[in-house]
């Protein structure tokens, strides 16, 4: 026999000199969860081991992140106060953007990301200002710009618009740009379906739409051509990044985005896939912290650069202990 792949997986030490997949720390993103209020820090029901903190304690979380090596967050908002416009969303003292000011001082080694999306702001749950049941588009782009630029001002490094609107990209980098903002990149959630996987989150952040879904902007599962429309309209558009969401189920995007743009592709592994395994691993059917690794593996052979998830301390912890990387 002249072929015999076994040789090259005779050991540890053979195995890891041909890997195909590095997985480094500094590609984590992990998503946290900021609440209005004081000295909070509560666990949210489906998503066991994640938390919602109040400001005044998301240091708490900023330097677990730190000590393991995870420099980068995204940021998300839970406010007191919703209304039909989502307000909160761009206002100076809003949660995010106080959140922002307060990481900035205090963690300044910290990569500070935001999601942009009104879902968590309107008090009809939807990702944009609603016109006979249904977002409308162009009016929505503006509340995102202001949106964008109130994070930026307010300290963000990077902002990841989520909503979906066509054109949200163009408009918000314009946006930036004319506030002088011209260095802030933006991640766009460009490839992002319709997804039950988002539940939990919803949860997490109040954020289920009261009527309705999210099918007239959110992508339909069944289509992957679509994505990549997606995909390459945010890159004309100016889209620094592009991400693909979830992950687990929608790899297959991943490996034809990168493919199609020449960004860095970001995959993020949404709440529903982190409440599966967490139920799993509960019931002792599954071991987390193989789940972990394989499927943190899996997004990075499929052709991401970077991965959001909630389990990025873990991840660290694995490559840091040489057991993935
Ligand atoms: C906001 C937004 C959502 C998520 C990220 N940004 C929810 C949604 O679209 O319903 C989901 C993240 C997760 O499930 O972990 N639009």
């Amino acid at each position: 026999m002249i072929k015999r792949p076994r040789r090259l997986r005779g050991s540890e030490n053979v195995r890891r000199l041909v890997r195909e997949t590095r997985v480094d720390v500094h590609s984590l993103i992990y998503p946290m969860f900021v609440i209005e209020g004081e000295n909070i820090c509560e666990e949210i029901p489906s998503m066991e081991g994640q938390y919602r903190y109040s400001v005044d304690r998301m240091g708490e979380c900023l330097e677990e992140l730190l000590a393991a090596g995870v420099t980068s967050v995204m940021l998300f908002g839970i406010p007191k106060v919703k209304d039909e416009v989502g307000s909160q969303a761009y206002a100076e003292d809003g949660i995010v953007q106080r959140a922002l000011r307060y990481a900035k001082e205090h963690y300044p080694q910290m990569y500070l990301i935001t999601d942009v999306c009104m879902c968590e702001y309107t008090s009809h749950g939807h990702c944009g200002v609603l016109c006979d049941h249904d977002v409308e588009n162009d009016e929505t782009l503006k509340l995102l710009a202001k949106t964008a630029v109130s994070h930026a001002k307010a300290g963000a490094d990077m902002v990841a618009p989520s909503d979906m609107m066509d054109g949200r990209v163009a408009a918000i980098r314009a946006a930036l740009d004319e506030a002088g903002f011209t260095k802030v990149p933006i991640m766009s959630y460009a490839v992002k379906y319709a997804s039950a996987f988002y539940g939990p989150f919803r949860d997490a952040a109040g954020s289920a739409p009261s009527f309705g879904d999210r099918k007239t902007y959110q992508m339909d599962f069944h289509n992957a051509r679509e994505g990549v429309k997606e995909a390459i309209l945010d890159e004309e558009e100016g889209a620094d990044i592009i991400m693909v969401k979830p992950a687990m189920s929608y790899l297959d995007m991943v490996t034809k985005v990168k493919e199609a743009v020449n960004t860095p592709i970001a995959a993020y592994s949404v709440s529903g896939e982190y409440a599966m395994v967490k139920a799993a691993a509960k019931m002792g059917w599954i071991d987390e912290k193989r789940i972990i690794a394989e499927m943190a593996v899996a997004v990075y052979r499929a052709g991401a650069d970077i991965y959001l998830t909630y389990f990025a301390k873990e991840i660290a912890e694995l490559i840091r202990e040489g057991y993935i990387g």
